[in-house]
C-alpha cells in the first residue's frame, strides 16, 4: 500500500493506471475509519482493479458551530485498517495541500439541499461538491462509494456527477449497524454512556415510521408526527429533524408513494447523529 501526500504525484500515477486499461475504485473519507467506511472499501475492492482510498477532514463542509475541532482523528489505526482490506493507494493531504490559498472559485448546490441535514448546516454541501470535484479529478475513478447513511449526500453526489458529467458511476451502499441498530458512523465515539444507550431509538423510531406507512398510513405529516412522538418519548437528544421527501429528488410529498426516505437527526451533547430509511410503497386504490 502506499500513501499519497501531494496531489502531482498521486494524479501522475493515476493518469498511468487509467491509460494501461486498469479500473479505479475510489473511496473518499474522513478518516477515523469504522465498518461502514470497510464495507465501502470491500466493494470497492471486489469492483476494480485497484482500490484508493482519501482521507482528508474537509473543513469547508464544517460550518463554524460544528464539530471540526472534534472530529476524530486516528491515522495509524486508519493506515493499518486500510490495508488489511487491501486498499492500494492511500491519499492522505493536508489542509495546506488541498486548499493552498482560498478558493477563487464555489460551486453553488440548488437542489436536493434545502431539506434535511441541507437546511440545518448551510454550506455543508457546497463544502461536499467542492472537494468531491477536487478529489474526483485528482484520483480520477471509475467508481466511487458512498454510504447510503448519508442518504443526502449520496443524491447531492449524484446530481454532481451528473451535472458535470464525470465519467464516474457512483455506488451506494447499504448502511452498516451496530447490533442495537444504532448506524455505525465515525461520531458515534462523542456519545456519553447514557446517550449511547439512547441512541439506537432513531433506527427504531424510523421503522417505526416506515410500519405505519405498511399499516396504510399514507400522510407525510402524520407520519412524522408519530415518528417525533415515538422518537421523543426514548430519548433527551435533540431532534434536529424528522423528515418524508421523495427519494432521491428529496422533494415534498402530499402522499406517500414511490420511493421515499424518512430520515432524522438528533442532536447530542457532543455528536449529531443522522440516519435514514429509504423505501417504496405503492399506492392500492
Ligand atoms: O462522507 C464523508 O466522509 C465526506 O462528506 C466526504 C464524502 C469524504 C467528503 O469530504
Amino acid at each position: 500500500m502506499q500513501i499519497f501526500e501531494d496531489i502531482l504525484t498521486i494524479q501522475t500515477r493515476t493518469k498511468e493506471l487509467k491509460a494501461s486499461g486498469k479500473k479505479i475504485g475510489f473511496v473518499p473519507t474522513m478518516g477515523y475509519l469504522h465498518e461502514g467506511h470497510i464495507e465501502l472499501i470491500k466493494r470497492a475492492r471486489d469492483e476494480n482493479d485497484v482500490v484508493i482510498l482519501s482521507i482528508f477532514i474537509n473543513p469547508l463542509q464544517f460550518g463554524d458551530n460544528e464539530d471540526l475541532d472534534n472530529y476524530p482523528k486516528d491515522r495509524e489505526n486508519d493506515l493499518i485498517k486500510a490495508k488489511e482490506h487491501g486498499v492500494d493507494f492511500v491519499f492522505y493531504p493536508t489542509e495546506k495541500v488541498m486548499y493552498p490559498e482560498p478558493m477563487s472559485l464555489s460551486i453553488s448546490v440548488t437542489k436536493r439541499t434545502n431539506v434535511l441535514c441541507g437546511r440545518s448546516r448551510p454550506g455543508h454541501f457546497e463544502g461536499v461538491v467542492t472537494v468531491l470535484t477536487k478529489l474526483f479529478n485528482i484520483c480520477q475513478p471509475d467508481k466511487a462509494y458512498f454510504g447510503q447513511k448519508d442518504a443526502q449526500q449520496v443524491a447531492v453526489v449524484d446530481s454532481l456527477i451528473r451535472d458535470f458529467n464525470f465519467p464516474i458511476e457512483l455506488v451506494s451502499v447499504p448502511t452498516v449497524r451496530e447490533a442495537d441498530g444504532l448506524a455505525k458512523s465515525s461520531r458515534n465515539v462523542n456519545l456519553s454512556a447514557e446517550e449511547r444507550t439512547e441512541a439506537p431509538s432513531i433506527y427504531e423510531a424510523l421503522k417505526f415510521g416506515h410500519s405505519l406507512t405498511e399499516k396504510g398510513e399514507q400522510n407525510p405529516l402524520d407520519i412524522i408526527k408519530q415518528t417525533r412522538q415515538f422518537l421523543e418519548n426514548k430519548t433527551r437528544g435533540k431532534i434536529d429533524y424528522i423528515e418524508l421527501l421523495s427519494y432521491p429528488e428529496l422533494e415534498t410529498v402530499d402522499s406517500v408513494n414511490g420511493q421515499v426516505i424518512l430520515a432524522a437527526a438528533v442532536k447530542y451533547s457532543k455528536a449529531r447523529l443522522i440516519d435514514n430509511l429509504v423505501f417504496e410503497t405503492s399506492q392500492h386504490a
